[in-house]
């Protein structure tokens, strides 16, 4: 691994024996298994490569462990936060609740209960997904600038239950209900003072450019005052070695392009704001695991490790491919190989970690493991951790940081008392 990586670089080893310097055997002994380790060297040189935009702002759903938020926002980057949780965590790290630079944003397509409540509590900036959260806002928080987030009709994202687009996403505000909206916002007196679109992730620029246009029509055609445009989330990484890296100059160009012609129009500068979530902190993240037990089916070899879907949901939900090596291998000549199912622990036949969209099996060419060595799944680090579940009664994995060669622990393993916190036989 290369000390200053971009994604052309980052390389997809079968053996990997260190994370950022540090040995994974020794992670192994001090932390133990599974745990996810992360690597703040690359998040933060991630984010460098973004600097470009006025505004990054971190979509903390994609790891919000208070350890990698607070690195980040040491890193000049500003949150968004899609529940009254995730306030209090950016509050918790030192991001400033208010209106004043809008740190924190929320933005979503309801309020429940509790999210109105820490909104109006902290006065934390609300980016609406549904025309009812402006009525519901309104009368609560009157004459406050609100962004709108619009469903331009059609979308894009790597799996069915990531497209956030068109008309069968509930994400958004139908392009077509954009002017009620405005008529809403000044009933309560608020100001629409940026629109933003998400519509999931992909590299297809013919696809950025109608979104684009999109933004840059509907901005035109309610003559919106807007200070400024977000390009949401979605930039990709690669999770498979025949990915290509996003081109980020072009994707900058097309955003700015549009920002340039509505500065124009208008006669005043606006802010482009990008939030990426799965491009910060993807690569940065390691689910570290035990081999403890290898076994054949017939003509298929299974390793089933000790981490399953409770701890890295993303393969059994969409058919997500993960890198995968080998750490400390007992046996570690490249000539070893064979092909593996990796399973892990959980008493569901779904507990796979090798399987396409659909649930179906497949096998990794994998070097050759014995028990008890350590098996990495790579590139974790987004939707990884904080799509954990307690299921079979499974505790949360521990979670590691690495920052200048030296690894800290970020989250403790939960304990059983953990688990069984809140519960009550009520008899
Ligand atoms: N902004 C908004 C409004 C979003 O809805 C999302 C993601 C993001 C930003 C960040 O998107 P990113 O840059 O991370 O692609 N669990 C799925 C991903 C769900 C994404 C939901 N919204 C996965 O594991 O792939």
């Amino acid at each position: 691994m290369t000390r200053s990586p971009n994604s052309s670089t980052l390389d997809f080893p079968a053996y990997r024996n260190q994370i950022a310097g540090v040995d994974v055997a020794k992670l192994a002994q001090d932390f133990g298994t599974p745990t996810y380790v992360y690597d703040l060297n690359l998040i933060a040189h991630r984010i460098s490569e973004l600097e470009s935009f006025d505004v990054i702002r971190y979509a903390q759903k994609a790891n919000s462990t208070l350890a990698v938020l607070d690195f980040v926002r040491q890193h000049g980057v500003k949150v968004d936060a899609v529940s009254a949780g995730e306030i209090v965590r950016a509050m918790k790290v030192g991001y400033r609740p208010g209106q004043e630079n809008h740190d924190i944003v929320y933005t979503a397509d309801i309020f429940d209960r509790a999210a109105i409540e820490m909104v109006v509590a902290h006065d934390i900036h609300c980016n609406m997904g549904s025309p009812d959260m402006i009525d519901q806002y309104g009368e609560r928080m009157p004459d406050r600038p609100i962004t709108l987030r619009i469903n331009p009709g059609f979308g894009h994202g790597h799996s069915q239950k990531t497209n956030t687009g068109g008309p069968q996403s509930k994400h958004g505000i139908w392009h077509e209900q954009v002017g009620e909206c405005f008529a809403r916002a000044e009933r309560y007196g608020l100001t629409i003072s940026g629109l933003h679109m998400h519509i999931g992730s992909g590299t297809d620029f013919e696809h950025l450019s109608q979104v684009c246009d999109s933004m840059e029509t509907l901005a035109r055609e309610h003559h919106a005052p807007i200070k400024t445009i977000s390009a949401g989330g979605g930039l990709p990484i690669a999770y498979e070695p025949n990915q290509e890296a996003i081109d980020l100059e072009r994707y900058y160009d097309l955003w700015n392009g549009t920002r340039q012609r509505l500065q124009n129009e208008l006669g005043h500068s606006i802010e482009l704001e990008i939030e990426p979530g799965r491009y910060l902190v993807a690569e940065s993240g390691f689910l570290l695991t035990e081999i403890r037990a290898i076994k054949e089916m017939g003509d298929n070899k299974f390793y089933l490790v000790d981490a399953g879907f409770n701890n890295l949901a993303r393969p059994i939900l969409y058919g997500a491919h993960h890198p995968i090596s080998i750490g400390s291998s007992s046996q570690s000549e490249p000539s070893h190989y064979q092909d593996v199912i990796v399973g892990g622990p959980l008493c569901e036949s779904g507990d796979i970690f090798t399987q396409e969209e659909g649930g179906f099996v497949t096998s990794r060419r994998l070097p050759k493991a014995a028990i008890g060595d350590l098996l990495i799944l790579e590139r974790a680090g987004a939707y990884g951790f904080v799509m954990s579940s307690n299921y079979n009664s499974k505790p949360f994995a521990a979670e590691v940081v690495i920052r200048e060669g030296q690894s800290h622990l970020a989250r403790k393993r939960q304990s059983d008392d953990d688990i069984l916190r809140g519960e009550e036989i009520p008899w």
